[in-house]
């Protein structure tokens, strides 16, 4: 399952998160690249204790938390804290895989990377490249957002990021470890709550609505560890 998220962050945040980060301190993205991908990549990216990247990681955390499409669609258990990444020059990033689990750095936590998300903070118009090219199962999709808005995606897919050959291109990325690991069931999942919520917009006394969202619970207490 592949979705967008609009609206995250508003044109205008979005725009003075990049102003900040257009100051920080860029490092080679290859310091936190795995073995093999290390030969794919070819970005800058923010140390993961970079003070700058601390503070605007709690706040996209706590934006997720008030996104409703988010925590349905990821149910998460655990999410990284959000890194952040600057391609420029003809900066890319081949076809990868991401590493099945990422230990956070300074503690004991392990996240499993079942679900990838990028948060774009360049618009669009201000660099050429970039696209996000994710492998599905219906051929690749490429990605390429206005600021503010992010994309969900499993992490099991291949991707990768096109050169930018004009201007920069900034941009968080994060993974989410979700309660039901498989793609298909969260899929499952995300469809019939978002049934059961439109439902209850338009026909609020249904009777149906108590045994559907009984199902949804039944469904996620078969699917879900905790
Ligand atoms: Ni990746």
């Amino acid at each position: 399952m592949l979705i967008q998220i609009p609206n995250v962050f508003s044109k205008e945040e979005a725009a003075a998160i990049r102003q900040q980060l257009e100051q920080a301190a860029w490092i080679d993205g290859k310091t936190t690249a795995g073995a093999l991908a290390i030969h794919a990549k070819d970005n800058q990216q923010l140390a993961e204790q970079d003070p700058l990247a601390m503070e605007l990681g709690q706040k996209i955390i706590q934006r997720l938390s008030q996104s409703n499409v988010f925590m349905s669609a990821t149910l998460p258990a655990k999410i990284y804290p959000p890194l952040f990444n600057r391609y420029t020059g003809g900066g890319t990033y081949g076809i990868h895989v991401d590493n099945a689990i990422r230990p956070v750095a300074g503690t004991r936590e392990r996240v499993r990377t079942d679900i990838s998300t990028t948060l774009f903070f360049s618009e669009p118009e201000d660099y050429d490249g970039g696209e996000l090219v994710i492998e599905d199962v219906y051929g690749p999709r490429e990605v390429k957002l206005p600021a503010g808005h992010m994309v969900v995606y499993p992490g099991t897919s291949l991707h990768r990021v096109n050169p930018v050959t004009r201007g920069a291109r900034i941009s968080s990325f994060f993974w989410t470890q979700s309660l039901v690991r498989d793609d298909t069931h969260r899929s499952l999942l995300f469809q019939l709550d978002g049934s059961i919520q439109s439902l209850n917009q338009s026909v609020p006394e249904h009777a149906s609505l108590v045994s559907l969202s009984g199902v949804y619970h039944n469904l996620l207490r078969q699917w879900a560890d905790v």
